[in-house]
């Protein structure tokens, strides 16, 4: 199944509808799915959403030898990469995606949602430098009512970045409203848009809390 392309008032949003992808986000989705299996089926996840994400990396020209003659082949700079991981739950992603850009620059924001207001607040920053010379991908499994993506945004464009995609694995429609209102330069990766929000701001029907599945918190 091809990929589904949203686009809204400039705003980028991708689906990524490939069946190894939405194979493994059934498998996050399902309660029985335990923390070991979530964490490595997020970890897996985050492989198929970064090849996406990447697509359009400008690789750059290196001379090597194969054993039999010299040729230009192509490599991708970590250099001109950071992942920028939203705590706890972003982990999952990150951790993933690092093995594929090993050598890419790394970013972590702490923001938890206020369990009354679910207003996000933030607890931790550190940020790689030269992030105006980077591709900045930002993740976290979900995108909710949108608070801690875009107030993680906003924290990495004052901080200089002005390439920016998010990665996340599910998210709510009323999020990527609220998120690509206030980013609209910011492309969106995900396996799925779900149905909505329910009265306690999760996504249904969601994969659950996912930073609690991950580590079997409550
Ligand atoms: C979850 C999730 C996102 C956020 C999404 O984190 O990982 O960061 O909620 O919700 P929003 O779009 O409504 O802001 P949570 O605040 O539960 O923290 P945790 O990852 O530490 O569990
Ligand atoms: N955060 C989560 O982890 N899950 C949701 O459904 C909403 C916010």
């Amino acid at each position: 199944m091809t990929n589904q392309t949203i686009r809204a008032t400039n705003a980028s949003i991708e689906v990524v509808n490939h069946p190894l992808v939405q194979h493994k986000l059934t498998l996050l989705r399902d309660s029985k799915t335990e923390s070991a299996l979530f964490r490595s089926g997020l970890r897996e996840i985050s492989q198929l959403l970064a090849y996406e994400v990447c697509r359009d990396v400008e690789p750059e020209k290196i001379d090597i030898n194969t054993p039999l003659e010299s040729m230009t082949g192509t490599r991708v700079d970590g250099g001109k990469l950071c992942l920028i991981s939203i705590l706890r739950a972003g982990n999952g992603l990150l951790d993933g995606m690092l093995d594929l850009m090993p050598t890419a620059g790394v970013g972590h924001i702490g923001l938890y949602r206020d369990p009354d207001t679910h207003v996000p607040v933030e607890y931790y920053i550190k940020l790689p430098n030269r992030l105006e010379e980077r591709l900045c991908i930002v993740v976290d499994p979900m995108l909710a009512t949108g608070g801690s993506a875009t107030a993680a945004v906003q924290r990495i464009k004052q901080a200089g970045a002005n390439r920016i995609k998010f990665v996340c694995v599910v998210a709510a429609p009323e999020g990527v409203e609220v998120f690509t209102k206030a980013h609209p330069d910011v492309p969106i990766v995900t396996a799925a848009i779900d149905r909505q929000l329910d009265d306690n701001a999760y996504i249904r029907p969601g994969l659950g809390d996912a930073g609690d599945r991950m580590y079997g918190t409550k």
